[in-house]
């Protein structure tokens, strides 16, 4: 990894991100092309987004045919295309939760998560996990673990507690009667992709009923079939009140979606909701096309089936174990993660860091196959 790419244009763009040194032009499938023609196998997926890689023909098809019908039209109207969106994220989500309010972004559908959260109980406090990523937004920044480095606002708009994440009995007396919701990430994403064990998700249920309080998972990397379940709810065999969902959701299209219980979303009015972008036609047909495409092309199988094998290849060379779920999996090093990154990248094959400095992120498209898995075991036995 270098400082900077020469194709990197720091005179216009504020320099937030730390960037790697290549700059991809094109992509087919699991692979991306570069300016200076290198083949990258992407097991990083922008972040967790692209869902089908790169090129789907049913996801393109899609995006072309909407825009050249009608390029964008607001919530003002009802469009068909919208209603089937949502009835298939309604379709794809747990039984129980059948009510979608359509977003742009995954820090969108949080902040609209905790707002309904706190305003349909009428309490002050949120809880969240330890080493939680929820979004930079005023809300989600809040419940964001350790975001005091960056936040920026003047103070935060609620109550938040924070709980260790491997912890129920503290999950329990964490919640009361002051408490609005608790949000969890059921595999947290920035942190490595560490899954929270199924006694905390259960705690976190149970005192969330027996207190009136909301469970709000964020699924926004967890989601859409990562964990080779539709969502990690489903996995965990646990219902939450809320389901908040991004990245995937449209293949590499901006949306987000909040998926509410009809408990939860007949206490939403009128104008108590709202945004320009989210719910457009496009997004919606992206939407639409890559949920299609999971239960086409037997995506959530093929992830369970692929991802046990790589647990199984890749436990080699630096990596001393693997944590996560799916394909939002976590390799636990002897080293360095940014090092592996780099001596990856250099055998063409693209990772993703975490907060955690020794765990390399694996977010790869929902197509990935064995024939790819093999070529990541073989790179890391010869680190
Ligand atoms: C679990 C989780 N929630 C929320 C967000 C924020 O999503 P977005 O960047 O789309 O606002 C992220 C982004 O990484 C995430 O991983």
């Amino acid at each position: 990894m270098s400082a900077s790419h020469p194709a990197q244009s720091e005179g216009a763009q504020i320099p937030v991100y730390g960037q790697l040194d290549i700059e991809p032009v094109a992509g087919e499938g699991v692979w991306i092309t570069t300016a200076d023609g290198r083949r990258i196998l992407d097991l990083y997926g922008g972040h967790a987004v692209a869902a089908l890689g790169y090129g789907h023909p049913k996801l393109l098809g899609a995006i072309r045919e909407q825009a050249d019908a009608l390029l964008f039209q607001t919530n003002a109207v009802p469009m068909a295309v919208r209603d089937r969106a949502a009835a298939a994220l309604a379709d794809f989500a747990p039984q129980g939760l059948d009510k979608v309010f359509l977003v742009n972004s995954g820090a969108e559908a949080n902040e609209n998560a905790l707002r309904l959260a706190l305003r349909t109980t009428g309490r002050p406090v949120i809880v969240a996990l330890e080493a939680a990523f929820h979004g930079r937004l005023a809300g989600c920044g809040a419940v964001t673990w350790g975001s005091e480095r960056w936040y920026g606002f003047p103070r935060q708009p609620f109550d938040v507690r924070f709980v260790p994440r491997d912890d129920p009995e503290a999950m329990r007396a964490a919640v009361g009667a002051d408490t609005a919701a608790v949000i969890i990430e059921p595999v947290q994403g920035v942190a490595g992709a560490y899954p929270i064990s199924a006694t905390v998700l259960a705690a976190a249920r149970e005192a969330t009923s027996r207190h009136g309080a909301l469970l709000i998972f964020d699924e926004v990397q967890s989601g859409v079939g990562r964990t080779g379940w539709p969502f990690a709810a489903q996995r965990a065999e646990i219902t939450p009140d809320l389901i908040t969902a991004a990245k995937s959701l449209a293949g590499g299209f901006p949306a987000g979606a909040l998926i509410a219980t009809p408990a939860v979303s007949s206490q939403v009015g009128k104008g108590d909701l709202g945004t320009t972008f989210g719910g457009g036609p496009v997004a919606c047909a992206a939407i639409a096309a890559v949920l299609e495409t999971i239960e086409e092309e037997g995506l959530l199988e093929q992830v369970r089936d692929v991802s046990a094998y790589l647990q199984e290849r890749c436990s080699t060379g630096p990596v001393t174990g693997i944590q996560g779920a799916g394909f939002l999996l976590g390799l636990k090093l002897d080293r360095p993660a940014r090092e592996v990154q780099a001596a990856l990248l250099e055998r063409n094959i693209l990772t993703g860091t975490s907060a955690d400095p020794r765990v390399l992120r694996l977010l790869p498209p929902l197509i990935l196959q064995r024939t790819h898995v093999d070529r990541l075991a073989d790179a890391l036995e010869d680190l």
